[in-house]
């Protein structure tokens, strides 16, 4: 553990902590609450002994949540009327992000931190809102009812549904078109959008590893159960050939296809002796350097995609938050523990290098996006993992 990779991060997280007890993810671009950001913050503050911050963030962070579980995935804190028109409601968004607060109290739980008992109730709600209440694709995957709702903004995987070429500023437009045909409960919460029903290979592993790991943790069965009956769905979705887990709808055919990182993140939820070849098929791509591999990370965009893009946003570059929990997928796997700590040293080089940024490049570590970028601080939690460089 590096000291001065700990105390850059806690200098980070300090500068962008704002009232009443969240981090903003950069204080210029970014400056209110994003869902799974936070959660990444709070686990980072327990790593870091700040206990207190942990919970204060994800308290903050599941406070909007409705009675349907819904947990609406940006936050206004501040007062600002900003894009009340785009969501159709004050404060809050009014779609989600992965929930990532499921895992996070379990690792905030594991550092030996209190986590009150309304945060485990919220976490389960809003997994049961995900599980129960969202609307399943046909080969039973959770659907998103919108790009933003993956937190992988402008993934290729959506190319088929964005009306053609990627084009920052069309894609803009047809991202707020596409938030007035999401159709919701009585209460406002997002269940399905017609025009949008992907059922996401990657979206759904952060739900089944969430319930998986909450489930585990409570001892609670029914979760335990739902999360594997997903885990199993998902691991239908593996395709052999292009070594990429496909997503479910009506981008199966072709941008769904497309081989992404994030499409990798079924391996959170493997199961190790029934899927331990495809583990290792996912390892072996991540790990080499015509696929994904690079020495500042893994790419967010298989090399020898079309699409591929090394410094553009969500179409190449590296991204920490992604590159953490492939981690976590692979070193629960030992086999490809050695892989996983190649990915783990190259996305704390990625980190240190690019000046703490949102993403940066593969292969040099040049800076992309926002600086800093709080969540870039998930390089402390990997910084224990790189024994193999
Ligand atoms: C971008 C990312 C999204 C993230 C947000 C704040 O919109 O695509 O995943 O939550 O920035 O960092």
């Amino acid at each position: 553990m590096d000291p001065d990779l700990r105390k850059t991060a806690a200098q980070v997280l300090d500068d962008q902590w704002r009232p009443p007890g969240f981090t903003c993810p950069n204080a210029t671009t970014y400056p209110w609450l994003w869902l799974w950001d936070s959660c990444f913050h709070a686990v980072v503050n327990a790593e870091l002994g700040r206990a207190d911050r942990a919970v204060a963030e994800l308290t903050c962070a599941l406070s909007a949540q409705d009675g349907d579980g819904f947990v609406p995935h940006l936050q206004y804190l501040d007062g600002s009327h900003a894009h009340q028109e785009l969501w159709g409601r004050p404060r809050t968004s009014s779609i989600t992000q992965p929930p990532i607060y499921a895992a996070a109290v379990v690792e905030l739980a594991e550092r030996g931190v209190e986590v009150p008992d309304e945060l485990v109730d919220r976490s389960r709600a809003g997994l049961r809102f995900l599980l129960e209440h969202r609307r399943r694709s046909p080969a039973g995957l959770v659907q998103i009812v919108h790009p933003w709702e993956s937190g992988c903004d402008h993934s290729p995987r959506w190319d088929d549904l964005m009306g053609g070429e990627f084009d920052q500023g069309e894609w803009f437009d047809r991202k707020g078109a596409l938030l007035a045909t999401i159709e919701r409960s009585p209460g406002g919460a997002p269940l399905h959008n017609p025009a949008f029903p992907v059922g996401s290979v990657a979206f759904s592993a952060l739900v089944a590893h969430g319930a998986r790991r909450l489930g585990t943790h409570l001892g609670d069965r029914s979760l335990r159960a739902a999360a594997e009956e997903l885990a199993g769905d998902l691991f239908e979705r593996w395709d052999p050939g292009r070594r990429t887990f496909i997503d479910d709808g009506p981008t199966s055919m072709g941008s769904g296809r497309v081989r992404t990182a994030e499409a990798l993140l079924p391996v959170l939820v493997a199961d190790p002796g029934r899927h331990r070849r495809i583990v290792g098929e996912v390892a072996a791509e991540l790990d080499d350097p015509d696929a994904f591999a690079g020495p500042y990370g893994p790419t967010q965009v298989h090399r020898a995609e079309p699409s591929y893009s090394p410094g553009s946003y969500w179409r190449g570059p590296s991204w920490p938050q992604i590159d953490l929990l492939l981690w976590w997928g692979l070193r629960s796997v030992g086999d490809v523990a050695a892989a996983a700590g190649r990915l783990a040293a190259a996305t704390v080089r990625g980190a240190v290098t690019s000046g703490w940024a949102e993403y940066w490049d593969s292969d040099d570590g040049a800076p992309g996006g926002a600086r800093p970028q709080s969540w870039t601080t998930v390089a402390v939690l990997m910084d224990q993992g790189n024994e193999t460089t």
